[in-house]
């Protein structure tokens, strides 16, 4: 396993991986070849059991101890199986001991206690935020905050760029995000968004590992964002109103008007209906163009069908490279000692520690703004499908990386606002919060000593005058004093 800048978080130590990447519990999709692939690199993995019997969990969850591996999960969803059927499923997980299971859909209780009762690790995928608190409090341990984005049944409306900094605020567990994330890019931006990792559906589904039908792989392979459609076509055996993003087709411009009861596949002498959620398996015949071909809105970042090595070296390769590179020993090498001996004033100079402190947590609070208002300055009211975050987001994303680095040696916490600005306003917002960052630094540079701290601020400075756009509008600091200070 390589040495990334994200291994080894809270959430890693929860789930038992070394990089907080989670391959989505995505049901017939994630088999033991894809989660065993997914654990051998370092990340985490849920077999997707959505309605499986219980032999068929049995035989997974065997087969990827088989390979060696004792850290990965199961998923089910309570609110699309039979009761009879979810009572033996949770059974079965219980007594097989697996560790972590991911629920999704509506909250269930009953199961959620089974599951802690036993000591397994409730995860809960969400589409909101009253119900990432609903999830909390009902015993989950780490929460999937879903952007509308996302691949597959879709939970909520709201685009990943607001959701995962609401959910983040609003509960005290760890927070993965999730929907369109296909690029390592969009891991920094996730992550300087405050989660504290990312879930990958579609990118996995286009691996050589995946149980996916090679039919719906090579669709992926071709496709963009703006084919993916969020429709309710596909329906058969969810409860209503669940909404499922997928390639668009004939069928979802149909409608479920016509003859639900119209076979079109079979996988085992098993019938596949039209309009059911199945999609295209590795095990199924038929006419897979009319079935369910999942696909997030990452969709278009994919351009070939590789193994899941491949996928997540590049991903965390391109996740790695967004962090800006420091021309001497990376902020990482530093010991907490040694920040602490950066802060104290024996070597400070003119600034006392907590100035220091204060000022860091107020530049990287209005970074963490200009990355929000760019992301939401660069959408649009009547926006057509898209990946989740923007390419101007992740340089931006990559410095609040560097910042969290600083303000975790320094000990303190970013407190983030969560409210954005009403629309009218986000340019002038932007354009304040450039503002206070370009003074925040011009008033700390000349009074650190010269410490790494002082030359990753330096850095700050730099990129902040030459990549954000000038300051336009109105703005309480005198911006020329800012500016001529950097
Ligand atoms: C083919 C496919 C099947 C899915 N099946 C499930 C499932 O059984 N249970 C579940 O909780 N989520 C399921 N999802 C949703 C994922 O948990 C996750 O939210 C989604 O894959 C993230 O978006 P992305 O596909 O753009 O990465 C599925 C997604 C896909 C693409």
């Amino acid at each position: 396993m390589r040495d990334y800048p994200f291994n080894g978080r809270a959430v890693c130590e929860m789930l038992g991986c070394a990089v907080p990447v989670v391959l989505a519990g995505m049901g017939g999709v994630a088999r033991s070849e894809l989660v065993s692939a997914v654990t051998a690199f370092g990340a985490f993995g849920f077999l997707g059991m959505v309605r499986e019997p219980v032999a068929l969990i049995e035989r997974e969850v065997t087969r990827v101890r088989s390979s060696g591996h004792r850290a990965f999960g199961v998923n089910i969803i309570p609110a699309a199986t039979d009761r009879a059927l979810l009572d033996s499923q949770v059974d079965a997980i219980i007594a097989l001991q697996v560790p972590v299971v991911e629920l999704f859909w509506d909250i269930d209780t009953h199961v959620i206690d089974r599951l802690r009762d036993a000591g397994i690790v409730v995860v809960y995928q969400v589409g909101s935020i009253g119900e990432a608190i609903a999830a909390e409090r009902a015993g989950a341990q780490i929460i999937v905050a879903q952007g509308v984005e996302a691949g597959g049944h879709v939970r909520g409306l709201t685009p990943l760029r607001n959701l995962l900094p609401g959910v983040v605020g609003a509960v005290s567990v760890p927070v993965l995000a999730a929907g369109g994330l296909a690029l390592g890019t969009d891991m920094a931006v996730a992550m300087a968004m405050g989660a504290e990792g990312v879930v990958l559906g579609t990118a996995l589904m286009a691996t050589s590992e995946a149980y996916a039908h090679p039919y719906h792989q090579e669709r992926l392979v071709e496709a963009d964002a703006a084919d993916t459609v969020l429709t309710g076509s596909f329906h058969i055996n969810w409860p209503p109103n669940a909404p499922v993003r997928v390639l668009r087709s004939a069928i979802t411009t149909i409608g479920a008007e016509a003859a639900e009861s119209k076979v079109i596949g079979e996988e085992d002498g098993r019938p596949i209906h039209l309009f059911s959620t199945d999609s295209p398996l590795r095990s199924m015949t038929g006419d897979y163009a009319s079935m369910a071909l999942y696909a997030g809105t990452g969709v278009g970042s994919i351009e070939s069908v590789v193994s899941t090595d491949v996928r997540l070296g590049n991903f965390l390769k391109q996740a790695a490279e967004a962090i800006p590179k420091l021309p001497v020993a990376p902020i990482v090498a530093s010991s907490p000692v040694c920040m602490a001996g950066e802060l104290c004033g024996d070597y400070m100079g003119h600034a006392e520690p907590e100035d220091v402190t204060d000022a860091l947590l107020d530049i990287a609070a209005d970074m963490h703004e200009i990355l929000r208002l760019t992301l939401a300055a660069t959408a649009d009211d009547f926006e057509l499908p898209r990946p989740p975050f923007q390419p101007a987001a992740s340089p931006i994303a990559g410095w609040i990386l560097l910042l969290h680095q600083l303000c975790a040696e320094a000990q303190v916490r970013i407190d983030y606002n969560l409210a954005l600005p009403p629309r009218s306003d986000i340019a002038l917002e932007l354009s304040r919060r450039h503002t206070l960052v370009r003074h925040a630094l011009a008033t700390l540079l000349p009074r650190l000593p010269d410490n790494r701290m002082r030359q990753v601020l330096a850095m700050l400075g730099s990129f902040v005058v030459a990549a954000l756009p000038k300051p336009n509008g109105r703005s309480s600091v005198d911006e020329s004093q800012a500016e001529a200070s950097l």
